[in-house]
């Protein structure tokens, strides 16, 4: 038997929203793992700048600029990856965004169309463009990043609880869709602290609510989200698909 992650030694791997928060540490452990990165994300200085920091770990990376709310620059994305490498093995669709609203109205219809190209019709679109030639070759795995609004149903980000809740439905529709060869998961994210939850993470309310809800008593460092990621992009989860998976402190 081979170690824990050592059929990722060689992989590569494309991860949206990999410069910064959970991406960039489930990016950092996959390069830790021997895989090569596709690092995707909007800022091109900041793809340059983290593609380096994964290449000083010995493994090559590639920067991949891109608006993944975008349906034509996910196949760009898609092309790019594949000109570049020649093989997608894993694919972590992590790029998320969401505002907090005081009151539902203050979103408008261009506002509610972003939350959900970003959250959704990226994991579509990447998904099933990558999925295809992923099960017509060696295979692979598919990892979304979801969120507890969507078990919570969250009423400050009512449509980005939505978005995951649809996040949720096509993590299960996707592996039914691209199994055998193909296995998708998901991982429900609660809070961790990032630049997504920093305008509410450290307010006294919320850490209140943290303190008295959870049984862990504390929001997640975004370290603590690679075991899982790991477990799910590797063979450690060859038995799994369709699973959606809660990191959360114990509080759903
Ligand atoms: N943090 C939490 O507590 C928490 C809880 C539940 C679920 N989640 C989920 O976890 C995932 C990561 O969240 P995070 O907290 O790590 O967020 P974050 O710190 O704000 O990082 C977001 C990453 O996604 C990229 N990104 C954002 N919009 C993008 C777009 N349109 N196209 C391409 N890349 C884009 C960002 O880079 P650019 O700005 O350069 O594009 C950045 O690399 C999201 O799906 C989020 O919904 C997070």
């Amino acid at each position: 038997m081979s170690a824990p992650y050592e059929d990722l030694k060689g992989k590569v791997a494309l991860v949206t929203g990999a410069t910064r928060g959970l991406g960039r540490h489930i990016a950092g452990g996959l390069a830790r793992a021997g895989a090569s990165i596709v690092v995707a994300a909007r800022d091109a200085g900041a793809c340059e700048s983290t593609a380096r920091e994964f290449e000083a770990l010995g493994v090559k990376a590639l920067a991949a600029p891109v608006d993944v709310g975008s349906w034509d620059a996910c196949a760009d994305l898609v092309e790019k990856a594949y000109t570049h490498f020649g093989r997608i093995d894993v694919l972590i669709n992590n790029a998320g965004m969401s505002p907090v609203l005081r009151k539902l109205t203050d979103l408008d219809e261009k506002g509610f169309d972003t939350i959900f190209n970003v959250n959704v019709k990226s994991i579509y679109r990447l998904s099933t463009l990558i999925a295809e030639r992923m099960a017509a070759g060696e295979g692979g795995s598919i990892l979304n990043i979801s969120s507890t609004a969507a078990a919570l149903a969250s009423a400050p980000v009512a449509p980005y609880a939505a978005a995951k809740g649809a996040v949720n439905v096509l993590t299960k529709a996707l592996a039914r869709s691209y199994g055998p060869k193909v296995r998708v998961n998901a991982i429900m994210c609660g809070p961790f602290r990032t630049d997504l939850t920093a305008s509410f993470i450290d307010h006294p309310g919320f850490q209140k609510h943290v303190q008295a809800a959870t049984p862990l008593k504390r929001v997640g460092d975004p370290p603590e989200i690679v075991g899982a990621a790991l477990y799910f992009a590797s063979n450690l989860s060859s038995f799994t698909s369709g699973a959606i998976l809660t990191v959360d402190g114990g509080e759903s």
